[in-house]
Protein backbone atom coordinates (compact mmCIF):
# COMPACT_ATOMS: atom_id res chain seq x y z
CA UNK A 1 0.00 0.00 0.00
CA UNK A 2 1.10 3.12 -0.75
CA UNK A 3 1.98 5.40 2.41
CA UNK A 4 -0.65 7.83 1.73
CA UNK A 5 -3.12 4.94 1.91
CA UNK A 6 -5.44 5.64 5.42
CA UNK A 7 -6.37 1.86 6.07
CA UNK A 8 -9.20 3.14 8.75
CA UNK A 9 -10.98 4.52 5.29
CA UNK A 10 -10.67 1.84 2.78
CA UNK A 11 -13.72 2.30 0.79
CA UNK A 12 -15.16 5.41 -0.55
CA UNK A 13 -18.27 4.80 1.96
CA UNK A 14 -16.10 5.58 4.72
CA UNK A 15 -14.41 8.87 3.52
CA UNK A 16 -18.35 9.83 2.93
CA UNK A 17 -19.44 8.78 6.56
CA UNK A 18 -16.71 10.66 7.95
CA UNK A 19 -17.23 13.77 6.01
CA UNK A 20 -20.56 13.67 7.05
CA UNK A 21 -19.54 14.05 10.19
CA UNK A 22 -17.37 17.23 9.85
CA UNK A 23 -19.23 19.13 7.20
CA UNK A 24 -21.68 21.28 8.33
CA UNK A 25 -25.62 19.61 6.72
CA UNK A 26 -25.62 22.92 4.67
CA UNK A 27 -22.83 22.25 2.45
CA UNK A 28 -22.60 18.12 3.09
CA UNK A 29 -26.33 18.07 1.29
CA UNK A 30 -24.87 20.64 -1.42
CA UNK A 31 -22.13 18.38 -2.10
CA UNK A 32 -23.73 14.76 -1.71
CA UNK A 33 -27.49 15.74 -3.39
CA UNK A 34 -28.58 15.60 -6.94
CA UNK A 35 -31.41 17.37 -8.02
CA UNK A 36 -35.09 16.90 -7.49
CA UNK A 37 -36.19 13.15 -6.41
CA UNK A 38 -31.90 12.28 -6.43
CA UNK A 39 -33.85 9.42 -9.08
CA UNK A 40 -29.91 10.31 -11.14
CA UNK A 41 -28.32 10.25 -8.79
CA UNK A 42 -29.18 6.69 -7.53
CA UNK A 43 -29.46 5.45 -11.03
CA UNK A 44 -25.99 6.31 -12.18
CA UNK A 45 -24.29 4.34 -9.48
CA UNK A 46 -26.57 1.80 -9.58
CA UNK A 47 -26.23 1.23 -12.97
CA UNK A 48 -22.44 1.27 -13.64
CA UNK A 49 -22.71 -1.58 -10.77
CA UNK A 50 -25.04 -3.69 -13.24
CA UNK A 51 -21.42 -4.27 -15.57
CA UNK A 52 -20.02 -7.23 -15.12
CA UNK A 53 -16.39 -8.20 -16.35
CA UNK A 54 -14.54 -11.74 -16.71
CA UNK A 55 -11.37 -12.52 -14.98
CA UNK A 56 -8.84 -14.96 -16.57
CA UNK A 57 -6.47 -16.45 -14.12
CA UNK A 58 -4.82 -19.34 -16.08
CA UNK A 59 -2.50 -17.28 -17.60
CA UNK A 60 0.84 -15.66 -17.80
CA UNK A 61 0.75 -11.96 -17.24
CA UNK A 62 3.14 -8.93 -16.64
CA UNK A 63 3.04 -6.11 -14.40
CA UNK A 64 -0.54 -4.30 -14.81
CA UNK A 65 -0.15 -0.68 -15.73
CA UNK A 66 -2.17 2.15 -14.42
CA UNK A 67 -0.63 4.54 -17.31
CA UNK A 68 -2.86 6.08 -19.72
CA UNK A 69 -2.67 8.81 -22.06
CA UNK A 70 -5.44 11.11 -23.07
CA UNK A 71 -5.34 14.45 -24.70
CA UNK A 72 -1.94 14.03 -25.45
CA UNK A 73 -0.99 13.86 -21.61
CA UNK A 74 0.53 10.48 -20.07
CA UNK A 75 -1.48 10.01 -16.61
CA UNK A 76 -0.53 7.53 -13.58
CA UNK A 77 -3.82 6.48 -13.37
CA UNK A 78 -7.33 6.10 -15.40
CA UNK A 79 -9.35 8.93 -13.72
CA UNK A 80 -9.00 12.74 -12.59
CA UNK A 81 -10.89 15.15 -10.18
CA UNK A 82 -14.03 16.85 -12.19
CA UNK A 83 -14.50 20.03 -12.12
CA UNK A 84 -16.37 21.36 -8.90
CA UNK A 85 -17.73 24.97 -8.12
CA UNK A 86 -17.47 26.11 -4.44
CA UNK A 87 -15.14 23.63 -3.52
CA UNK A 88 -14.06 25.64 -0.60
CA UNK A 89 -17.22 26.03 1.20
CA UNK A 90 -17.63 22.21 1.38
CA UNK A 91 -14.41 21.87 2.88
CA UNK A 92 -11.96 24.82 3.07
CA UNK A 93 -8.91 25.12 1.43
CA UNK A 94 -9.89 22.01 -0.16
CA UNK A 95 -9.16 23.12 -4.14
CA UNK A 96 -5.72 24.06 -3.28
CA UNK A 97 -5.37 20.18 -1.42
CA UNK A 98 -6.61 18.42 -4.66
CA UNK A 99 -4.49 20.25 -7.14
CA UNK A 100 -1.67 19.94 -5.50
CA UNK A 101 -2.21 15.88 -4.61
CA UNK A 102 -3.43 15.62 -8.37
CA UNK A 103 -0.40 17.02 -9.51
CA UNK A 104 2.13 15.26 -7.34
CA UNK A 105 0.38 11.88 -8.29
CA UNK A 106 0.35 12.64 -12.03
CA UNK A 107 -3.74 13.08 -12.37
CA UNK A 108 -5.86 15.89 -14.05
CA UNK A 109 -7.64 18.60 -11.97
CA UNK A 110 -9.58 20.66 -13.58
CA UNK A 111 -10.67 23.93 -11.93
CA UNK A 112 -14.36 24.88 -12.13
CA UNK A 113 -14.86 28.22 -13.24
CA UNK A 114 -17.26 29.04 -9.95
CA UNK A 115 -14.89 27.48 -8.11
CA UNK A 116 -13.22 28.90 -5.20
CA UNK A 117 -9.31 29.17 -6.41
CA UNK A 118 -8.56 31.28 -9.01
CA UNK A 119 -6.87 30.05 -12.33
CA UNK A 120 -3.77 31.16 -11.68
CA UNK A 121 -3.20 29.81 -8.02
CA UNK A 122 -3.87 25.97 -10.04
CA UNK A 123 -1.94 26.37 -12.52
CA UNK A 124 0.79 27.47 -9.98
CA UNK A 125 -0.12 24.36 -7.58
CA UNK A 126 0.51 21.70 -10.57
CA UNK A 127 3.03 23.75 -12.81
CA UNK A 128 0.92 24.50 -15.70
CA UNK A 129 -1.18 21.17 -15.93
CA UNK A 130 -4.39 22.06 -14.39
CA UNK A 131 -7.35 21.65 -16.69
CA UNK A 132 -9.90 24.61 -16.92
CA UNK A 133 -13.42 24.11 -17.44
CA UNK A 134 -15.60 27.19 -18.73
CA UNK A 135 -19.23 28.26 -18.47
CA UNK A 136 -20.35 29.54 -21.45
CA UNK A 137 -19.97 33.79 -20.61
CA UNK A 138 -22.95 36.14 -21.91
CA UNK A 139 -20.16 38.59 -22.95
CA UNK A 140 -17.81 38.22 -25.17
CA UNK A 141 -15.36 40.62 -23.59
CA UNK A 142 -15.70 38.45 -20.80
CA UNK A 143 -15.31 35.66 -22.50
CA UNK A 144 -12.21 36.44 -24.40
CA UNK A 145 -10.82 37.92 -20.95
CA UNK A 146 -10.86 34.24 -19.54
CA UNK A 147 -9.35 32.28 -22.19
CA UNK A 148 -6.76 34.97 -21.98
CA UNK A 149 -6.08 34.13 -18.12
CA UNK A 150 -6.38 30.64 -18.71
CA UNK A 151 -3.57 30.76 -21.83
CA UNK A 152 -1.84 33.09 -19.99
CA UNK A 153 -1.71 29.80 -16.86
CA UNK A 154 -1.13 27.57 -19.44
CA UNK A 155 -4.03 25.14 -19.12
CA UNK A 156 -3.40 22.60 -21.87
CA UNK A 157 -7.43 21.89 -22.00
CA UNK A 158 -10.18 23.66 -22.06
CA UNK A 159 -13.47 21.80 -20.89
CA UNK A 160 -16.59 23.81 -22.20
CA UNK A 161 -19.84 22.79 -20.02
CA UNK A 162 -23.23 22.34 -22.02
CA UNK A 163 -25.03 20.70 -19.32
CA UNK A 164 -26.29 23.66 -17.89
CA UNK A 165 -28.53 25.56 -19.94
CA UNK A 166 -30.86 25.96 -16.73
CA UNK A 167 -29.90 25.95 -12.71
CA UNK A 168 -30.77 22.27 -11.47
CA UNK A 169 -33.62 22.00 -9.36
CA UNK A 170 -32.18 21.32 -5.75
CA UNK A 171 -35.14 21.38 -3.21
CA UNK A 172 -32.28 20.90 0.08
CA UNK A 173 -30.22 23.78 -1.54
CA UNK A 174 -33.44 26.03 -1.62
CA UNK A 175 -34.63 24.78 1.85
CA UNK A 176 -30.66 25.21 2.81
CA UNK A 177 -30.79 28.88 1.53
CA UNK A 178 -27.40 28.07 0.00
CA UNK A 179 -25.06 30.89 -0.52
CA UNK A 180 -21.79 31.80 -1.12
CA UNK A 181 -20.43 32.94 1.68
CA UNK A 182 -22.94 31.11 3.82
CA UNK A 183 -25.92 32.84 5.46
CA UNK A 184 -25.85 33.19 8.46
CA UNK A 185 -29.25 32.01 9.48
CA UNK A 186 -30.18 30.56 13.04
CA UNK A 187 -29.64 27.00 11.48
CA UNK A 188 -26.81 27.96 10.04
CA UNK A 189 -24.67 28.78 12.78
CA UNK A 190 -25.79 26.22 14.68
CA UNK A 191 -24.88 23.14 12.05
CA UNK A 192 -21.28 25.46 11.77
CA UNK A 193 -20.73 25.41 15.66
CA UNK A 194 -20.99 21.57 15.39
CA UNK A 195 -18.36 21.24 13.21
CA UNK A 196 -15.51 22.44 15.00
CA UNK A 197 -12.63 21.68 12.26
CA UNK A 198 -14.50 23.00 9.31
CA UNK A 199 -15.33 26.06 11.29
CA UNK A 200 -11.73 26.35 12.73
CA UNK A 201 -9.93 25.88 9.28
CA UNK A 202 -12.89 28.56 7.45
CA UNK A 203 -11.34 30.72 9.76
CA UNK A 204 -7.97 30.01 8.93
CA UNK A 205 -7.92 29.92 5.19
CA UNK A 206 -11.01 32.98 4.78
CA UNK A 207 -14.31 32.73 3.55
CA UNK A 208 -14.53 30.86 0.41
CA UNK A 209 -15.23 33.22 -2.91
CA UNK A 210 -15.35 32.84 -6.54
CA UNK A 211 -12.09 33.66 -7.26
CA UNK A 212 -11.79 33.27 -11.04
CA UNK A 213 -14.88 35.42 -11.27
CA UNK A 214 -13.53 38.02 -8.46
CA UNK A 215 -12.77 40.66 -10.68
CA UNK A 216 -16.10 40.66 -12.17
CA UNK A 217 -18.68 39.38 -9.06
CA UNK A 218 -20.49 41.79 -6.51
CA UNK A 219 -20.06 40.17 -3.08
CA UNK A 220 -22.48 38.44 -0.80
CA UNK A 221 -24.85 36.76 -3.23
CA UNK A 222 -27.75 34.50 -1.82
CA UNK A 223 -29.01 31.64 -4.03
CA UNK A 224 -31.54 33.51 -5.81
CA UNK A 225 -28.78 36.08 -5.96
CA UNK A 226 -26.44 33.93 -7.30
CA UNK A 227 -28.49 32.48 -9.90
CA UNK A 228 -29.62 35.93 -11.65
CA UNK A 229 -25.80 36.71 -11.31
CA UNK A 230 -25.01 33.11 -13.13
CA UNK A 231 -27.98 33.94 -15.92
CA UNK A 232 -26.96 37.13 -16.58
CA UNK A 233 -23.05 36.42 -16.80
CA UNK A 234 -23.14 33.08 -18.45
CA UNK A 235 -25.71 32.48 -21.02
CA UNK A 236 -26.64 29.17 -20.33
CA UNK A 237 -27.73 27.76 -23.62
CA UNK A 238 -24.62 26.65 -25.69
CA UNK A 239 -24.91 26.50 -29.29
CA UNK A 240 -22.81 26.58 -32.75
CA UNK A 241 -22.18 30.58 -32.70
CA UNK A 242 -21.54 30.47 -28.87
CA UNK A 243 -18.53 27.70 -29.41
CA UNK A 244 -17.00 28.80 -32.78
CA UNK A 245 -15.43 31.65 -31.61
CA UNK A 246 -13.96 29.86 -28.11
CA UNK A 247 -12.39 27.06 -31.03
CA UNK A 248 -10.96 29.51 -33.29
CA UNK A 249 -9.50 31.31 -30.04
CA UNK A 250 -8.59 28.92 -28.03
CA UNK A 251 -5.50 26.57 -29.33
CA UNK A 252 -5.13 23.95 -27.27
CA UNK A 253 -7.37 20.70 -26.23
CA UNK A 254 -11.11 21.25 -26.14
CA UNK A 255 -13.32 19.11 -24.76
CA UNK A 256 -16.90 19.50 -24.59
CA UNK A 257 -18.48 18.39 -21.14
CA UNK A 258 -22.02 17.49 -20.27
CA UNK A 259 -22.56 14.90 -23.57
CA UNK A 260 -25.53 12.57 -23.45
CA UNK A 261 -26.62 11.85 -26.24
CA UNK A 262 -24.66 10.48 -29.77
CA UNK A 263 -26.48 13.87 -31.62
CA UNK A 264 -24.46 15.62 -29.36
CA UNK A 265 -21.18 13.85 -29.88
CA UNK A 266 -21.49 14.17 -33.66
CA UNK A 267 -22.10 17.92 -33.03
CA UNK A 268 -19.11 18.06 -31.01
CA UNK A 269 -16.86 16.50 -33.79
CA UNK A 270 -18.27 18.90 -36.52
CA UNK A 271 -17.70 21.90 -34.00
CA UNK A 272 -13.51 20.58 -33.65
CA UNK A 273 -13.53 19.35 -30.22
CA UNK A 274 -11.12 16.87 -29.32
CA UNK A 275 -12.77 15.34 -26.55
CA UNK A 276 -15.93 15.12 -24.87
CA UNK A 277 -17.22 13.87 -21.64
CA UNK A 278 -20.23 12.07 -21.46
CA UNK A 279 -21.75 13.41 -17.88
CA UNK A 280 -24.94 14.26 -16.68
CA UNK A 281 -23.75 16.38 -14.61
CA UNK A 282 -23.36 13.78 -11.20
CA UNK A 283 -27.12 13.40 -11.60
CA UNK A 284 -27.46 16.90 -10.85
CA UNK A 285 -28.96 18.85 -13.66
CA UNK A 286 -32.09 16.60 -15.04
CA UNK A 287 -33.50 13.35 -12.90
CA UNK A 288 -35.06 12.08 -15.98
CA UNK A 289 -31.48 11.40 -17.23
CA UNK A 290 -30.26 8.72 -18.11
CA UNK A 291 -27.66 6.95 -16.30
CA UNK A 292 -24.15 8.01 -18.13
CA UNK A 293 -22.90 4.41 -18.36
CA UNK A 294 -26.07 3.69 -20.76
CA UNK A 295 -25.19 6.23 -22.80
CA UNK A 296 -21.79 5.47 -22.88
CA UNK A 297 -21.01 2.31 -24.73
CA UNK A 298 -23.36 3.67 -28.01
CA UNK A 299 -21.06 6.93 -28.10
CA UNK A 300 -18.14 5.46 -27.59
CA UNK A 301 -18.59 2.38 -30.50
CA UNK A 302 -19.83 5.12 -32.82
CA UNK A 303 -17.45 7.72 -32.58
CA UNK A 304 -14.74 6.63 -30.45
CA UNK A 305 -12.00 6.40 -32.81
CA UNK A 306 -12.84 10.21 -34.21
CA UNK A 307 -13.26 12.42 -30.76
CA UNK A 308 -11.45 11.00 -27.15
CA UNK A 309 -14.60 9.71 -25.46
CA UNK A 310 -14.52 10.16 -21.24
CA UNK A 311 -16.83 9.95 -18.66
CA UNK A 312 -17.88 11.06 -15.17
CA UNK A 313 -21.01 10.54 -13.22
CA UNK A 314 -21.66 7.98 -10.29
CA UNK A 315 -18.06 6.53 -10.12
CA UNK A 316 -17.15 6.04 -6.58
CA UNK A 317 -14.36 3.03 -6.65
CA UNK A 318 -11.98 0.81 -8.70
CA UNK A 319 -13.91 -1.35 -9.72
CA UNK A 320 -16.85 1.42 -11.11
CA UNK A 321 -13.36 2.62 -12.84
CA UNK A 322 -13.13 -0.33 -14.47
CA UNK A 323 -16.34 -1.15 -15.46
CA UNK A 324 -16.55 2.40 -17.45
CA UNK A 325 -13.02 1.81 -18.95
CA UNK A 326 -14.52 -1.70 -20.17
CA UNK A 327 -17.83 -0.14 -21.72
CA UNK A 328 -16.06 2.38 -24.09
CA UNK A 329 -14.20 5.15 -21.65
CA UNK A 330 -11.20 6.62 -22.48
CA UNK A 331 -10.73 8.19 -19.21
CA UNK A 332 -12.88 8.92 -16.18
CA UNK A 333 -13.77 11.52 -14.03
CA UNK A 334 -15.17 11.88 -10.39
CA UNK A 335 -16.66 15.02 -8.42
CA UNK A 336 -17.96 14.40 -5.24
CA UNK A 337 -15.43 11.72 -3.97
CA UNK A 338 -12.52 13.52 -3.66
CA UNK A 339 -14.62 16.01 -1.76
CA UNK A 340 -15.72 13.14 0.77
CA UNK A 341 -12.08 12.42 0.79
CA UNK A 342 -11.30 16.26 1.74
CA UNK A 343 -14.02 16.63 4.03
CA UNK A 344 -12.96 12.96 6.20
CA UNK A 345 -9.29 13.66 5.71
CA UNK A 346 -8.61 16.86 5.23
CA UNK A 347 -5.16 18.45 3.87
CA UNK A 348 -4.14 14.29 3.38
CA UNK A 349 -7.45 13.54 1.91
CA UNK A 350 -6.37 14.36 -1.54
CA UNK A 351 -3.69 11.97 -1.51
CA UNK A 352 -5.39 9.06 0.53
CA UNK A 353 -8.33 9.21 -2.03
CA UNK A 354 -6.60 9.08 -4.86
CA UNK A 355 -4.19 5.74 -3.40
CA UNK A 356 -7.33 4.38 -2.92
CA UNK A 357 -9.08 4.01 -5.98
CA UNK A 358 -5.67 3.93 -7.65
CA UNK A 359 -5.23 0.65 -5.53
CA UNK A 360 -8.33 -0.88 -5.63
CA UNK A 361 -8.44 -0.30 -9.69
CA UNK A 362 -4.87 -1.89 -9.82
CA UNK A 363 -6.51 -5.44 -7.90
CA UNK A 364 -9.11 -5.60 -10.47
CA UNK A 365 -6.55 -4.86 -13.28
CA UNK A 366 -4.98 -8.06 -11.64
CA UNK A 367 -7.88 -10.02 -11.14
CA UNK A 368 -8.91 -9.56 -15.25
CA UNK A 369 -5.43 -10.37 -15.71
CA UNK A 370 -5.19 -7.06 -17.65
CA UNK A 371 -1.97 -5.90 -18.20
CA UNK A 372 -3.00 -2.17 -19.76
CA UNK A 373 -5.77 -0.66 -19.58
CA UNK A 374 -6.81 -0.72 -23.07
CA UNK A 375 -7.24 -3.93 -22.89
CA UNK A 376 -9.94 -3.44 -20.32
CA UNK A 377 -13.00 -3.83 -23.03
CA UNK A 378 -12.07 -7.25 -23.90
CA UNK A 379 -13.16 -8.28 -20.71
CA UNK A 380 -16.93 -7.09 -20.65
CA UNK A 381 -19.42 -9.59 -20.18
CA UNK A 382 -22.29 -8.37 -22.53
CA UNK A 383 -25.64 -7.70 -21.63
CA UNK A 384 -26.43 -10.53 -23.82
CA UNK A 385 -23.97 -13.22 -21.89
CA UNK A 386 -25.36 -12.35 -18.42
C1 LIG B 1 -21.08 19.93 -5.61
C2 LIG B 1 -20.84 19.81 -7.08
C3 LIG B 1 -20.55 20.95 -7.83
C4 LIG B 1 -20.28 20.83 -9.19
N1 LIG B 1 -19.91 21.96 -9.89
C5 LIG B 1 -19.55 21.83 -11.19
C6 LIG B 1 -19.02 22.95 -11.90
O1 LIG B 1 -18.86 24.03 -11.37
N2 LIG B 1 -18.68 22.76 -13.20
C7 LIG B 1 -18.82 21.55 -13.83
O2 LIG B 1 -18.48 21.41 -15.00
N3 LIG B 1 -19.31 20.48 -13.17
C8 LIG B 1 -19.66 20.59 -11.87
N4 LIG B 1 -20.10 19.50 -11.20
C9 LIG B 1 -20.21 18.21 -11.89
C10 LIG B 1 -18.89 17.45 -11.81
O3 LIG B 1 -17.91 18.03 -12.62
C11 LIG B 1 -19.07 16.00 -12.29
O4 LIG B 1 -19.67 16.00 -13.55
C12 LIG B 1 -19.89 15.17 -11.32
O5 LIG B 1 -19.59 15.47 -9.99
C13 LIG B 1 -19.63 13.70 -11.58
O6 LIG B 1 -20.41 12.90 -10.76
P1 LIG B 1 -19.90 12.26 -9.37
O7 LIG B 1 -19.95 13.34 -8.36
O8 LIG B 1 -20.92 11.22 -9.14
O9 LIG B 1 -18.51 11.74 -9.59
C14 LIG B 1 -20.36 19.58 -9.83
C15 LIG B 1 -20.67 18.45 -9.08
C16 LIG B 1 -20.88 18.55 -7.72
C17 LIG B 1 -21.17 17.30 -6.94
Amino acid sequence: MAKEFNPDYPSMDDLRNKAMLRIPRFAFEYLDGGCNEDVSVVRNTAEIREVQLQPRYLRNKGISSTKTTVMGMEFDAPFGIAPVGLQGLMWPNSPEILAKAAHKNKIPFILSTVTTMHIERASELTEGNAWFQLYNPAEDSLRDDILNRAEAAQCPVLVLLCDVPTFGYRPRDIRNGLALPPKMSITNILQIMGKPTWAFNTLKYGQPTFETLKPYTPEGLNLKQLGQFMDKTFSGRLNEERIKPIRDKWKGKLVLKGVASEQDAQDAIRLGFDGIIVSNHGGRQLDAAQSTISSLPGIAAKYGDQIEVMMDSGLRSGPDIARAMSSGAKFTFMGRSFLYGCGALGNKGGDHTISMLKTQFKQVMDQLCCERVEDLPKHLIPNESK
